[in-house]
C-alpha cells in the first residue's frame, strides 16, 4: 500500500510522513527530494534555471513512476502537486491519499519561517503573506478536497494526528 499525503505548503506533510513511516515500517519517499536527487538541482534551482511549467512536468513523471513501482510506502507530495495533470486521480486510484488540513493562520505562522526554499512564496513580504495563503487556499481546496481521507491538525501533535491517520485506515 502507499499512503500518499497531500496539504499546502507548511502543512507538515514531511513531519507527519517521517512518523508515519516509522510507525508503519514503511519506506519514505519526499516528492521533491525525488525530483532534486534525480535532476541534481534543488527545487529553487529548477524553478530558476528551468522554470514552474518543466518543474510540474518532472513532477509528474517522478509521480506516475513512484506511484506504479512502489509498495508499503509514504510519499510526501508537494503542495501543488495535486493542481496539475489531474494528478489526484492518479494518486487516489493507486494510493490512500490523505489531506492534512490547516488554517490559514497556522500556515502563515509556519511559512514566514520558511520561504526561501519554497519559490512559490520566496518574495512575498511577510505583511502580505497571509492574504497570499488564504487565496491561494482557497483555488487549491477543491483539489485537496479530492483526497479520500481529511485530517485537522491545528493544535494537534504529530502523534495525534498520525494516530487519527492509522485509524480512518484501519491500520
Ligand atoms: C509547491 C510546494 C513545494 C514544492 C514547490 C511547489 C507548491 O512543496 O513542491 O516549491 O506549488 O505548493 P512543499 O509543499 O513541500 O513546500
Amino acid at each position: 500500500m502507499i499512503i500518499s499525503l497531500v496539504g499546502y505548503m507548511g502543512s507538515g506533510k514531511s513531519h507527519i510522513s517521517k512518523i508515519l513511516s516509522d510507525k508503519l515500517n514503511f519506506k519514505l519517499i519526499d516528492l521533491d527530494k525525488e525530483i532534486s536527487k534525480r535532476n541534481k538541482m534543488t527545487i529553487p534551482e529548477i524553478f530558476d534555471k528551468k522554470g514552474e511549467i518543466y518543474f510540474r512536468k518532472l513532477e509528474r513523471e517522478t509521480l506516475e513512476e513512484i506511484l506504479a513501482s512502489e509498495k508499503n510506502t509514504i510519499l510526501s507530495l508537494g503542495g501543488g502537486t495535486p493542481v496539475y495533470y489531474n494528478n489526484m486521480e492518479i494518486i487516489n486510484h493507486n494510493s490512500k491519499s490523505v489531506f492534512l488540513r490547516a488554517s490559514v493562520a497556522t500556515l502563515t505562522e509556519r511559512l514566514s519561517k520558511q520561504k526561501e526554499k519554497r519559490p512559490l512564496i520566496a518574495n512575498i513580504t511577510d505583511e502580505n503573506l497571509a492574504e497570499f495563503i488564504a487565496k491561494h487556499l482557497f483555488e487549491r481546496n477543491d483539489f485537496y478536497n479530492k483526497a479520500q481521507i481529511s485530517i485537522i491538525t491545528d493544535n494537534r501533535t504529530p502523534e495525534d494526528i498520525v494516530n487519527e491517520i492509522t485509524e480512518k485506515l484501519y491500520l
